[in-house]
């Protein structure tokens, strides 16, 4: 049902300087994975082909990264490291990728906007790959069959209202929203008519909030662990959270931790 998933990766990663001053934050390692291949596997895993990434200036590594390194290959295919080689070689089968420029930074609702045309008149999926989600099944799958259903259930909400990093004391629940969106193609003409909101940015929530008086919009509690690796910390326990679940280095990352009495 859902064959798109845009991946907003134009950012400047200004929380991760000086890492990120000429390296996409996108590309910073969870153990051995950059964060969005991670992303574009829980895109794949929940039948999406098509592969959207919002790119910009010094981003180039993204592209690289879901391509056939054909040099790579040859190497590795001449020292006869079939492991390896398969390991190079999935990565550019996991889906179809089409590439935008986000030739201004106007922020997430912006990024949205500019995959217009390539998405459509269908539903499609967004993922923020600085969320990282360890869940059992993929969260988009989740979320599919709450969009099957469409019914009010166990975690599923019916959204009235939504607002973009409220101050705490202004919050109207304790629920957040994270990375991971469906939206109908009917957010392209909202996304059109929002004014900058928070952080003077054309914010996606903005948008999303805007269609509530048209249409119902369904939130959903995903079963699952979220890092926030849109920060240091966050982006530090995904890791070793991960690491920690790694059957090559979790053992002795555990006794690393336990030695040095940290755990
Ligand atoms: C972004 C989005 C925000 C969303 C959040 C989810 O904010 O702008 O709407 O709720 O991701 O993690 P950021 O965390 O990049 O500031």
């Amino acid at each position: 049902m859902i064959r798109k998933a845009v991946f907003p990766a134009a950012g400047f990663g200004t929380r991760f300087l000086p890492v990120t001053k000429a390296s996409p934050k996108e590309m910073l390692p969870l153990v051995d994975k950059p964060l969005i291949q991670h992303g574009v596997e829980e895109a794949r895993a929940s039948g999406i082909r098509d592969m959207i990434i919002v790119t910009g200036r010094g981003k180039n590594a993204i592209e690289d990264h879901f391509d056939v390194s054909f040099e790579l290959e040859a190497m590795l295919a001449k020292k006869g490291d079939r492991k390896l080689h398969s390991l190079v070689r999935s990565i550019s089968d996991m889906g179809d990728f089409f590439y935008v420029r986000q030739n201004l930074p106007l922020g997430l609702g912006h990024a949205v906007l500019r995959t217009m045309d390539m998405v459509g008149e269908e539903p499609f999926a967004v993922i923020l790959s600085d969320d990282v989600i360890d869940s059992k099944v993929p969260v988009l799958r989740q979320m599919y069959g709450i969009i099957e259903g469409r019914k009010i259930g166990k975690g599923v909400y019916e959204i009235v209202d939504m607002v973009e990093k409220p101050k705490p004391e202004k919050a109207p629940s304790d629920l957040a929203i994270i990375g991971r969106y469906i939206l109908p193609p009917s957010i392209f003409p909202a996304l059109q008519a929002i004014k900058p909101g928070a952080g003077g940015e054309l914010q996606l929530t903005d948008a999303i909030r805007a269609l509530l008086s048209e249409e119902r919009v369904l939130g959903y509690e995903f079963e699952g662990v979220r890092y926030d690796a849109g920060t240091k910390l966050g982006f530090l326990m995904a890791n070793i959270s991960f690491a920690l679940k790694d059957p090559e280095i979790g053992p002795l990352l555990r006794e690393f931790l336990r030695k040095e009495r940290i755990s």
